[in-house]
């Protein structure tokens, strides 16, 4: 299964993929990785890897759906099977979607705590339990089917930080665990349910 990635950061969650592409027997390849901005840490662990990058800003197009349609034709280029929203700080208009299936993962369990601040928002409510989602993309912030969802308890000495840390950690097993089976095993989605094989 050839992935397009996506990221705005660090890409942690990037480097596990990476990682995991590295054995034939996962069944996904990235083919290139993609950034809404310059100068990240998720391009350089993609160029490390000998993974074509490319850029796509908002501001070097005159609008929203001018760049939509430029992601579109940037993606599009590596004809992948699936793009992989990972740590990716932008939302992607209908022509991407339309044309790709998506998965986006989200520090929290959905439909708790969309949005930007996932983790920071779960420990301001005071949940003991939070964790990260693994979902496929459609019009809304957050809202998409599930793929798959890991646990985290939150711990009384717990900051954003912190939180947000821990979380990362599953998200990524999370991660590379559900798009490798998603690869060798194939997936449907029928209405709000995804099914793996
Ligand atoms: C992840 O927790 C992702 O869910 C959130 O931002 C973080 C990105 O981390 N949207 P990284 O760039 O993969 O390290």
């Amino acid at each position: 299964m050839r992935l397009v990635v996506l990221v705005s950061g660090t890409g942690t969650n990037l480097q596990a993929l990476l990682d995991a592409c590295a054995d034939p027997a996962y069944g996904a390849e990235v083919v290139a990785v993609g950034a809404d901005r310059d100068g990240i840490e998720g391009l350089a662990r993609a160029q490390r890897a000998g993974v074509p990058t490319f850029v796509c800003r908002v501001r070097d197009h005159e609008s929203r759906a001018d760049w939509d349609g430029a992601l579109l034709e940037a993606v599009a280029a590596y004809e992948p099977d699936l793009v992989v929203s990972a740590g990716f700080m932008k939302l992607v208009g209908p022509p991407l979607l339309e044309r790709f299936p998506m998965v986006n993962t989200h520090p929290a369990l959905c439909p708790a705590f969309p949005g930007t601040q996932g983790a920071a928002d779960a420990l301001a409510y005071g949940v003991k339990v939070t964790g990260a989602t693994l979902f496929v993309v459609d019009d809304g912030v957050d809202t998409g089917p599930i793929v798959a969802q890991a646990t985290v308890p939150v711990a009384d000495d717990d900051t954003p930080a912190s939180l947000h840390e821990r979380i990362k950690v599953v998200e990524r097993s999370m991660l590379v665990d559900s798009i490798g089976r998603m690869a060798r095993e194939g997936w449907s989605v029928t209405g709000r349910h995804v099914r793996i094989g």
